[in-house]
């Protein structure tokens, strides 16, 4: 099936990823968005890999652009934006998907510095805010506009480190608010929760400290109810696809799980 979202004018924030041997959130939603129609702006602070993003989708003949964006800061933010309007005057789609717990030095709150704290906040919240605050005056404009935010279950789970839980927790909380307040403008604004994907960002760290592949995989799966196996970045892909499409009109204030079965099987 193509063209869910033909035509659809999307940015995709973190829509490179993580070097690794499978594929990441970020990058197989860009690559299902333009499978489908979409003219895909693939937006990352590392410019190499939102290329090598783009260059995927214009192989497969899709229609992409790469650009070098560090959403943290507003202005880089506020600038893409314009220059997105500018090439098409519209904005259908905003994909919020860069985020991070450890490497940004998490920790729990008797050890947790100040600064790692601030980097947590920028990284997964302030920086789907910025998208929003920028985008939101040109889709109340044209009166229609979907936004995604990739939060995660560790926000509704009892995830150890203080800061990727309380963060993506609020981005729930920005998405309920963001929802009810642009929804009689034909705005939908709606968010993400994976559990535990078999992406690189999860998986190359503990590599990268010494564990074995294998065991990763293997621990990671055993903990996932349906089928005993880990999501991938497509699974992630296909529900922002059928968030973003004219399918999901009338949803919008959700926070999807997308776990395998993980939340109800070991509780919130
Ligand atoms: N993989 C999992 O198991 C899992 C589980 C739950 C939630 N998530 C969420 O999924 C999202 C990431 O998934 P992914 O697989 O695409 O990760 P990824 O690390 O492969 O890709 C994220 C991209 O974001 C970019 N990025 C990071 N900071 C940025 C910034 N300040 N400005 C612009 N770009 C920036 C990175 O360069 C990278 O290309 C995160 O929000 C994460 O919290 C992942």
């Amino acid at each position: 099936m193509a063209n869910r979202v033909a035509g659809k004018i999307a940015v995709v924030f973190g829509g490179g990823q993580t070097p690794g041997l499978t594929v990441g959130n970020g990058r197989a939603t860009c690559l299902v968005l333009a499978r489908e129609g979409a003219h895909v702006w693939v937006v990352d602070r590392d410019l190499a890999s939102a290329q090598e993003t783009a260059d995927l989708i214009r192989q497969a003949g899709g229609a992409a652009d790469a650009l070098q964006v560090d959403q943290t800061q507003e202005k880089d933010v506020q600038g893409v934006i314009a220059k997105v309007h500018q090439a098409h005057g519209r904005i259908d789609i905003v994909h919020n998907n860069i985020g991070g717990s450890l490497a940004l030095g998490d920790a729990t709150a008797d050890v947790l510095t100040e600064a790692a704290f601030d980097a947590s906040f920028a990284v997964n919240l302030k920086s789907a805010w910025f998208a929003a605050k920028h985008a939101l005056p040109f889709m109340l404009e044209q009166g229609h506009g979907s936004i995604v935010s990739i939060s995660s279950v560790a926000s509704i789970q009892a995830y150890p480190l203080l800061g990727y839980k309380t963060m993506k927790a609020a981005l729930n909380a920005m998405t309920e608010n963001m929802a009810a307040a642009h929804a009689k403008h034909g705005i939908r604004v709606n968010a993400i929760l994976p559990g535990l994907m078999n992406t690189p960002m999860a998986i190359e760290n503990r590599v990268a400290k010494g564990q074995r592949r294998e065991d990763v995989v293997a621990d990671r799966d055993r903990r996932i109810p349906l089928k005993g196996k880990q999501g991938t970045g497509w699974d992630v892909a296909h529900a922002a696809l059928f968030l973003h499409s004219e399918e999901a009109s009338f949803i919008t204030g959700v926070t999807l799980v997308v776990d395998g079965g993980e939340t109800i099987a070991h509780g919130h």
